[in-house]
């Protein structure tokens, strides 16, 4: 599996310190290169162009920027360098608004910062490092179990349309939507996954189809104006999306065109699953109308890739995600099982359950 996000140790009696290193995403599928880095402005960079991107991936990005930060303080004391972190925290902060898993993420930072800030200044940043670890570790964990609860939805399955990409790369190893396309290629079943390209970025086209593909898993690329009519032709038994954020009620954030798809497959009869850990629940919000929307920049629409496909001038609207109802949704799929409608209570009740499946 791939290594979307990780972090490399300093090497005993070696001066370089630990460091963060990550798939760029914006190369791909042309070339597999990686960001090294300890500067929390790069790392602040990379989430915001997408050089590390999806909900959880951007999570554990934020909690390794903020041990960078930690390790990069020249604090000379701890509670200096616990303010350092914290600031570095409400910066990465303002890098992406839609996916609650990066506020979830420098929360815990900022919590287990404050918890520690008794301790010599070196075991404080090692204990920062160590944090940031174990949620790049936990969600690899957490989306494994995702894809074994999940794999028992494909028993029946030939062909199942994603959206985005809520794979490998957006997470710590096994994604989200794909993981039970994964534990079911394990297991040696056919499926046939349809990806939607998703424009304006085509994380379907670049992310979703490569990182399939280099699974053995077999993938057919759809431009997102297909999707109603490959539903039609009876080549989709079900779609399994990804999440940025879900409301208490269930209404799910994900890439702008999921709900398209959820109304598609509805009218299709066709089962609309959304995955997603439980750090991606945000019973905060009580609806989807309350989810902030994400607007990206206008030339990611009219020359996203270099060259220019929409005159000078035009009037652009471009939000990054969208909102599909929680009427919309068969089931949510987090690590600790399945959550059904009324999804108040069966997602408050999946928040409070501990165990993962075996496996
Ligand atoms: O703008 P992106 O590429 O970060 O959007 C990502 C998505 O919408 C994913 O589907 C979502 O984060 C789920 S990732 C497991």
């Amino acid at each position: 599996m791939l290594k979307t996000i990780e972090w490399i140790p300093s090497q005993p009696g070696h001066p370089v310190p630990g460091y963060v290193r990550l798939i760029d995403q914006t190369r791909l599928p042309g070339e597999i290169t990686y960001l090294e880095t300890t500067d929390v402005q790069e790392i602040w960079d990379a989430i915001k162009v997408l050089k590390v991107r999806g909900a959880p991936a951007i999570g554990i990005a934020a909690a390794m920027g903020m041990a960078v930060a930690a390790q990069q303080s020249d604090a000379t004391s701890t509670a200096a360098c616990l303010q350092d972190t914290e600031t570095a925290g409400d910066y990465l902060a303002t890098s992406r608004p839609t996916a609650i898993n990066l506020f979830w993420a420098i929360d815990r930072m900022k919590r287990v910062a404050q918890a520690h800030a008794e301790l010599e200044l070196n075991a404080f940043i090692d204990r920062l490092v160590m944090e940031a670890r174990a949620i790049r570790d936990e969600d690899e964990a957490q989306c494994r179990a995702i894809g074994e609860h999940g794999v028992a939805f494909l028993a029946e399955c030939r062909g199942v349309m994603t959206h985005c990409n809520a794979g490998s790369l957006a997470t710590a190893c096994y994604g989200t939507a794909l993981a039970p396309m994964y534990v079911a290629n394990e297991r040696g079943q056919q499926l046939t996954v349809y990806a939607g390209e998703t424009r304006p970025l085509l994380q379907g086209a670049r992310l979703t189809a490569w990182e399939l593909m280099q699974a053995g898993i077999d993938v057919i690329l759809i431009a997102d104006n297909m999707a109603a009519h490959v539903m039609q032709a009876g080549r989709i038994d079900a779609v399994m999306v990804g999440a940025d954020r879900i409301a208490a009620n269930g209404d799910t954030a994900n890439k702008i065109g999921t709900y398209g798809l959820a109304t598609l497959a509805r009218a299709h009869d066709i089962p609309f699953y959304v995955l997603a850990p439980t750090t991606t629940f945000d019973f905060e919000t009580e609806t989807g109308v309350d989810i902030p929307i994400e607007e990206r920049a206008d030339s990611e629409i009219t020359e996203g890739f270099g060259s220019r496909t929409a005159p000078d001038g035009v009037q652009v609207y471009s939000p990054a995600f969208d909102v599909t109802p929680a009427t919309l949704v068969s089931a949510i799929i987090c690590e600790h099982g399945v959550a059904h409608p009324d999804y108040r209570a069966s997602l408050a009740e999946m928040a409070g359950r501990t165990s993962t499946p075996e496996g």
